[in-house]
């Protein structure tokens, strides 16, 4: 049997070195080999006997042990991938300007094949334009670099800077080892919208959907496995959001509407996978509807709410750029009458590709398999048959990528 080459877990310098453990164990119990590289400063944290125990394999810092093995190209080389997980500013900053002096700087510059980074450090550190600024560089290089959490810091402050979910980490390692040698989006900066959103009647009711989120977290989680930075507008949704997008939450119709226009000018791609209402109750009662008080049953006056997609379309205008991609729920006769419903909603909401869901012939909402149409306006139709939404999710990336590399 060929032995696979191992994954690299690189662990820098600060407090969230404890849960690369638990990212180490995960990635362990799929059957991923792993080597440890810590820096100096990560043993300060977590001990070479923790890492060794679990990993079964020696750990080494410096480029001076075990030198007629040559291990500070020779890692870097035979990686399938490399994760660093806690990524510090300071580690960051290193792997930027290509400094070399440990060897997991070495590994990182020998390294060609995927490397995935989930930084971890305070608010104040995360923001500052120098280490933005490197990860801007970093994720230009191609680096899947996860967006930190947003939580509970090591002091008693709060914030973004929480090293991501080591389960979810884990995953998106995962993903990155499936796919491709070398990450296909990256610089690319995506605006996805997924789930339903909720249109408040009372402070306890309201008007929801069948939406669970299912195929705009696939968007998500793929294309930040692909390299692409992702902003992930959320309604609600019946799944966790991928370790490594800008989670923005948002409940109704409305709510979501700010969060893409705030959001749409750094945007190079957006992605209306959301299920927007189309209608919300007119006026909504400041205290709960109470059947006493009602004379017989309450009448529910509605409203139409606001066209997001339409309204990002005539945003943009005649530039290019964003390229914008709509979701459209069809209830077809056939599959002609689906292509037809599908080409005449491509041309009333003037985005560049839509991707078109007959729901009445399959089981869509809260499946993890879907059927869909990509349609647009200069390319051939693309028809995606009962598909795992992740394949659905990668068809459409590919698209997209194709549609931008040909502008
Ligand atoms: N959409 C939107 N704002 C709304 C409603 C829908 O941005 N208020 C977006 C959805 O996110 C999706 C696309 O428009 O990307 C199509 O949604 P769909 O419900 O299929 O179309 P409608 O415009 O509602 O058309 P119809 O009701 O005629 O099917």
């Amino acid at each position: 049997m060929v032995q696979e080459s191992p994954v690299v877990l690189g662990v820098s310098g600060g407090i969230a070195a404890y849960k690369a453990v638990e990212l180490l164990r995960n990635l362990r119990e799929s059957g991923i080999d792993v080597v440890v590289v810590p820096t100096a400063n990560a043993l300060r944290f977590v001990g070479a006997p923790t890492w060794e125990a679990l990993s079964g394999r020696p750990v080494a810092t410096d480029v001076w042990a075990n030198t007629h093995q040559v291990p500070h190209v020779r890692l870097g080389q035979q990686a399938r991938a490399v994760v660093v997980a806690p990524a510090t500013a300071d580690l960051l900053a290193r792997a930027v300007s290509g400094i070399a002096d440990d060897l997991l700087t070495n590994t990182l510059l020998t390294a060609s094949c995927p490397v995935i980074m989930a930084p971890a450090m305070h608010t104040e550190m995360w923001q500052h334009p120098a280490t933005q600024r490197n990860v801007h560089i970093l994720r230009e290089r191609g680096v899947v670099v996860l967006e930190p959490a947003v939580g509970r810091l090591t002091g008693t402050d709060s914030g973004p800077g929480r090293l991501a979910d080591p389960s979810a980490i884990a995953h998106a390692v995962r993903d990155v080892l499936r796919r491709r040698p070398r990450p296909d989006l990256a610089g690319l900066r995506v605006l996805i919208s997924a789930g339903g959103t909720r249109e408040a009647w009372d402070p306890v009711r309201f008007i929801g959907n069948r939406s669970s989120g299912r195929q705009g977290i696939e968007l998500a989680r793929t294309a930040i496995s692909r390299g692409a930075q992702v902003t992930l507008v959320a309604a609600a949704i019946e799944v966790e959001p991928p370790a490594g997008a800008l989670v923005v939450r948002v409940e109704s119709a409305e709510d979501l509407r700010s969060a893409m226009h705030a959001h749409a000018q750094d945007a190079d791609v957006i992605v209306m996978a959301a299920a927007v209402a189309d209608f919300r109750p007119a006026d909504i009662a400041s205290g709960k509807i109470k059947k006493s008080n009602a004379d017989g049953v309450p009448e529910l006056l509605l409203e139409r709410t606001a066209d997001v997609l339409a309204e990002l379309v005539v945003k943009r205008g005649s530039a290019t750029s964003p390229l914008i991609v709509g979701f459209a729920a069809e209830t077809a006769r056939d599959s002609e009458d689906l292509f037809a419903l599908g080409q005449e909603k491509l041309a009333r909401k003037g985005c560049d590709l839509l991707v078109v869901n007959d729901v009445a012939a399959h089981e869509v909402f809260g499946s993890t398999h879907n059927s869909v149409l990509i349609l647009g306006a200069a390319t051939s139709p693309v028809l995606l048959d009962r598909l795992p939404k992740e394949e659905i999710a990668d068809a459409l990336w590919d698209t997209v990528r194709d549609r931008i590399t040909a502008r």
